[in-house]
Order: C-alpha cells, then sequence, then structure tokens
C-alpha cells in the first residue's frame, strides 16, 4: 500500500500521453504553445509501463489515461492492453475531449479500457466553439454515442464559466439524465496559461442554479474520486468537483505521471521528479525510490482553495501537460 506523508493512501496514477491537443479550450490552452515537448523527450509506452508496473505492484489500483488530448497519441490502445493484461481487474479509464471517440470507441473497448470520461462544456455549437475555439460539438456528439454503443462507462466533465455556458447547467443534466450518464460540474481553476478574462462558477453558486430546477441531497464525497455527489430529484447522482473547497484535499489519492516522465505529487505545485532515467536504464529499484520520495513530499493542500484573483502565486503548470 502507497501512503504519503499526510497519512493519506494513494492508489490512483493518472498518465499523460502527450501534451498535444486538438483543441485549444480557452480554461486550458487558448494558444498553441511556443513549442512542444520535444517527441524524443517523450517516454515510449514500454517504458511508461514498466514505470505503472512498479505503481501496481506498490498498490496503484486505479489508472488513468489523460493528455493533452490522449487520443492523438498513436497506437494508443496497444498501452491500454498492455496495463489490461498486466491486472485485468483495474479501473482502467481515459479522460478525452470525444473528438476522435466516433473512430476509436471500439478498439478502445477492445483493448480492456472500461470507462471514459468527456469534456462537454456546451450543448450550443457555438459556444463550444467559443470555449474550445474550434467547431466541435456535432463531433463529440458523436464521439458519446459511439462510446455509449460499445459499451463503454461514461461521466461527463462540465466547466460552468460565467457569462459563457453558465445558463446550460440544467440543460447538461437533463441531456445525461436521459442517457443514464453522471455529469460532474468542475469549478474552473485558474492557472497562468488560461485565458485570463474567465471567471470560473464557484461549487456554491453552481448548486444554486441546479436547485432552479430540482431537489438536491448531499450524498459525500465519492471514495476513488475527487468529486463529491449529490442526489437530484431522489433519482439521478450528479457530482461537484471543488477543489476551491477547503476539504477537497483531505481525502486525495493521486499523483500524475507526465508524458515526458515527471512525476508530480500536487496539480496546483510546479515540484516533480523525473522517472525518465531510471526507466530508459530499466532500474525498477530507482523508479521505486522516485514514488517514495514524492509521496513523501506530496504537499497537503492545494491553494486553490484560497485563490484570490489578484494573487501572484497562480498556478504555473498547464494543464494539458499535467492531463488535469
Ligand atoms: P473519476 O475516477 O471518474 O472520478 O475521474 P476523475 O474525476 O479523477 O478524472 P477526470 O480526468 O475526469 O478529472 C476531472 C477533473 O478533476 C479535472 O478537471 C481534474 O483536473 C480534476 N482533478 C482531479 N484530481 C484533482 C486533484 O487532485 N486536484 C485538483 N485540483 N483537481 C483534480
Ligand atoms: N479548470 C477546471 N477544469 C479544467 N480542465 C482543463 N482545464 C481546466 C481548468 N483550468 C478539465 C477539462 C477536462 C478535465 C480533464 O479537466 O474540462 O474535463
Ligand atoms: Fe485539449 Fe482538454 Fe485542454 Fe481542452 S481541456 S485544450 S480538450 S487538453
Amino acid at each position: 500500500m502507497l501512503i504519503d506523508g499526510h497519512g493519506r493512501k494513494v492508489n490512483y496514477l493518472r498518465v499523460s500521453v502527450t501534451e498535444r491537443c486538438n483543441f485549444r479550450c480557452q480554461y486550458c490552452m487558448p494558444e498553441k504553445p511556443f513549442s512542444w515537448v520535444p517527441r524524443e523527450n517523450l517516454l515510449s509506452f514500454e517504458e511508461l509501463f514498466l514505470f505503472i508496473k512498479v505503481a501496481i505492484d506498490e498498490g496503484v489500483d486505479k489508472i488513468r489515461i489523460t493528455g493533452g488530448e490522449p487520443l492523438l497519441r498513436e497506437d494508443l490502445d496497444s498501452f491500454i492492453k498492455m496495463i489490461h493484461d498486466y491486472k485485468p481487474d483495474i479501473d482502467l479509464a481515459l479522460t478525452t475531449n470525444g473528438y476522435l471517440l466516433p473512430q476509436t470507441a471500439q478498439r478502445l473497448k477492445d483493448a480492456g479500457l472500461k470507462r471514459l470520461n468527456i469534456s462537454l462544456d456546451s450543448l450550443k455549437p457555438e459556444v463550444a466553439q467559443q470555449i474550445a475555439q474550434k467547431d466541435v460539438l456535432k463531433q463529440v456528439l458523436k464521439g458519446i454515442d459511439a462510446a455509449l454503443a460499445v459499451g463503454l462507462g461514461i461521466k461527463i466533465n462540465m466547466v460552468p464559466l460565467k457569462g459563457i455556458n453558465d445558463d446550460e447547467i440544467l440543460d447538461i443534466i437533463a441531456y445525461c439524465r436521459d442517457r443514464d450518464i453522471k455529469v460532474r460540474f468542475i469549478e474552473y481553476m485558474e492557472n497562468r496559461h488560461a485565458n485570463e478574462a474567465l471567471r470560473g462558477m464557484h461549487g456554491k453558486e453552481i448548486l444554486e442554479k441546479v436547485k432552479e430546477g430540482h431537489t438536491i441531497r448531499a450524498l459525500g464525497r465519492e471514495g476513488a474520486s475527487p468529486s463529491f455527489n449529490y442526489m437530484l430529484d431522489e433519482e439521478y447522482e450528479f457530482g461537484l468537483i471543488d477543489p476551491h473547497k477547503h476539504d477537497f484535499c483531505e481525502s486525495c489519492n493521486r499523483i500524475r505521471l507526465t508524458a515526458e516522465g515527471n512525476l508530480i505529487p500536487c496539480l496546483y505545485f510546479d515540484e516533480a521528479l523525473s522517472i525518465s532515467k531510471a526507466v530508459k536504464d530499466g532500474d525498477i529499484e530507482a523508479a521505486s525510490q522516485v514514488l517514495a520520495t514524492v509521496l513523501r513530499d506530496k504537499p497537503k493542500e492545494n491553494r486553490w482553495n484560497d485563490f484570490d484573483p489578484k494573487d501572484e502565486d497562480i498556478s504555473a503548470r498547464a494543464f494539458y501537460e499535467t492531463g488535469g
């Protein structure tokens, strides 16, 4: 079992396979980065897998593949299959913008992927285009249908932004409820790479909107997930991911690995240690040592919880690098 320096059990590894993306979401990558990580610095699937095996052997039982947009990485299904074949009962999931799902959903399912989290910030084509800076809605909806058709589990993620999509919270609930898919509303997390004019909705404001159309009852934080769940009209469950709330980090069970091999203890802070040399040398002992150090030094909590827009100390790391 992996325990961090604050006594929290860590069983969830998020693995980013690329920082590249085919969208330019205002809250993540509004402009193409000045430079991408050179391809030769990316770890191969075999190198990533070597670390994943170490993490699984030491207690990780939930792995999420992220990006950037992970479906941009070629042969991703072969990587999924490696992980699945090593431990078929692992909670193996992927987070995607959904754009490439129509042509990949079946292969992902066949490789052993269990579930997908898909971003859906608007059901209006022009608003979806405003956020992603590309005409994406039709293709994303097709992607959701394709994933449902092949039997993949799905959750929807929506980031409500003031004056942009804050009037669509009830519509997104209706869309997801109709399809029996869980939706999680994510508080916008301020960061230096996002469009600085954006203002996110606070969790409390999101819940107020939901209450305009429904009754809700708090259920509590979901085991291995960052989501706090609510029962809506006594029949449909939705979630709120609220990193600005003071208790959000108390149950943190996650660490992150970037595509170039940086192991990150907390999404907010810059600190990371590289596993690149260890896995390139095939040195399992060294990889395990880096993991132990990162766990020992994992921060107690993020600084979004007392975030002030005038703060100089805004998170410097790009979400497309860490995989959110
Ligand atoms: P489930 O297992 O399906 O609950 O997945 P998940 O919510 O962990 O994964 P997903 O990739 O869908 O992440 C949803 C959102 O939660 C993203 O915006 C993440 O950045 C955010 N999130 C996940 N973990 C953390 C965390 O430790 N800190 C903060 N601040 N946000 C997080
Ligand atoms: N704040 C909140 N959520 C974000 N995501 C990306 N950037 C941000 C941000 N700044 C979300 C995406 C995706 C998930 C992995 O992270 O919408 O659903
Ligand atoms: Fe791409 Fe996801 Fe970032 Fe949007 S949030 S730019 S889809 S990585």
